[in-house]
């Protein structure tokens, strides 16, 4: 078991399980905030973009280390769905008559609307429908067929707390001869994932879910092998070769990942997730996810059949559905009253045990379930 960081974080009486939704801050990201952001702006009279721009270099050094990847492949950006509009505007595949993306139906509806107004109106969405059985490869092997250009998969599903087989998915994805697109938001900071050893193409995340960053400071990654690709058409002169060249006739796309990065950038939110993300990677996340799953045992080893999302252990994201049928709302209102923080959704309720929960906040909740029913 993990030690107890409960302290290092903010948070009120009670039980917070909604890291699904927005992570607790850490008690110390203010402090962070206000040397990284406020501090070279306030004490010196210069002005602040040197320092500003190490932030963000920090940023993709904490995402690097946590994914095992190269931070040169990351590109700040302000949330999941800016991120794959540009990804897929920026690819020619993508934008030609004919070309097909799969994705599920369960996936975040955001993505089902970039993709919608994103790709041509000859291209074709597919979606797995919602009823089959995601973490099965062999329904993810049926829908790629030989005439998807992109699928594009989430690592873990929020709604039913399912955990897409990314291991099998990306080599099919690879052997059809498409492209492969990770959506890790419901993922970061709670299931590994080792950008080296699977080798999709792209990959768009955030950090104000299990990262604990707040909104703001999502990021894309792309694979150095498919950089010269992509021709993003949002772009500005933080997108360019040499930001400060100032040729308004010599547009030149950066080497690297930083051509998604547009004009210029936002810096108080990466100040604070690069704080973040980097405590969490020194943690690692193995660590991270045998702590939420031992949790998670918990819950299932004493509700059974209650628990909706799957049991076993490499199905299961980071969260836990619960389903007590006509009895949901008057339990909903027992948790509130205990300060046992969760949400619901149309499968059932959602409980997300993070770094922050321990033992007794499960015991806690399973008492009044208990007591409840
Ligand atoms: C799987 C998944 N993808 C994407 C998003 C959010 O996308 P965006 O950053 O564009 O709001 C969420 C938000 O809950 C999500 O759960």
């Amino acid at each position: 078991m993990i030690e107890n960081h409960k302290t290092a974080f903010s948070l009120s009486p009670g039980s917070y399980l909604l890291s699904h939704s927005v992570g607790r801050p850490l008690t110390s990201a203010q402090a962070a905030l206000g040397e990284a952001y406020f501090a070279p702006w306030q004490k010196s009279g210069r002005e602040p973009w040197a320092q500003w721009l190490s932030v963000i270099d920090s940023f993709t050094a904490a995402l690097a280390q946590l994914f095992n990847g190269a931070a040169d492949d990351f590109c700040p950006q302000v949330n999941l769905s800016g991120a794959v509009t540009k990804l897929v505007m920026s690819l020619d595949r993508l934008q030609r008559p004919g070309a097909v993306v799969l994705m599920s139906e369960v996936d975040f509806p955001s993505m089902g609307f970039v993709m919608q107004q994103a790709l041509p109106a000859e291209c074709e969405l597919r979606f797995i429908p919602k009823h089959l059985d995601l973490t099965d490869a062999a329904v993810w092997q049926r829908y790629i067929s030989a005439d998807v250009d992109l699928v594009f998969v989430s690592h873990a599903y929020s709604n039913s707390g399912v955990q897409a087989p990314l291991a099998d998915i990306i080599p099919l994805v690879k052997e059809r001869g498409a492209l492969s697109m990770i959506d890790v938001a419901q993922s970061a900071g709670i299931i590994p994932l080792d950008l080296t050893q699977l080798q999709p193409d792209f990959m768009v995340g955030s950090s104000v879910k299990w990262l604990c960053s707040g909104p703001g400071a999502a990021y894309l990654w792309v694979h150095p092998e498919r950089i010269d690709d992509c021709q993003p058409k949002d772009v500005g002169w933080f997108s360019h070769e040499n930001p400060f060249e100032f040729n308004i006739h010599q547009f030149r796309y950066h080497s690297g990942a930083l051509r998604f990065w547009g004009g210029t950038p936002s810096i108080a939110p990466y100040a604070i997730a690069a704080h973040s993300i980097g405590y969490f990677a020194k943690i690692g996340s193995e660590a991270l996810r045998a702590h939420n799953q031992e949790l998670i045992d918990q819950v299932i080893d004493t509700l059974g059949e209650a628990v909706v999302s799957p049991h076993a252990p490499a199905q299961r994201s980071g969260t836990l559905i619960l389903q007590f049928g006509e009895r949901q709302a008057e339990l909903l209102t027992a948790l509130e009253q205990a300060h046992i923080s969760v949400d619901v959704r149309n499968l059932g309720i959602r409980v997300s045990p993070h770094i922050y929960t321990d033992s007794d906040d499960m015991h806690q909740l399973l008492q009044l379930i208990e007591h409840f029913s």
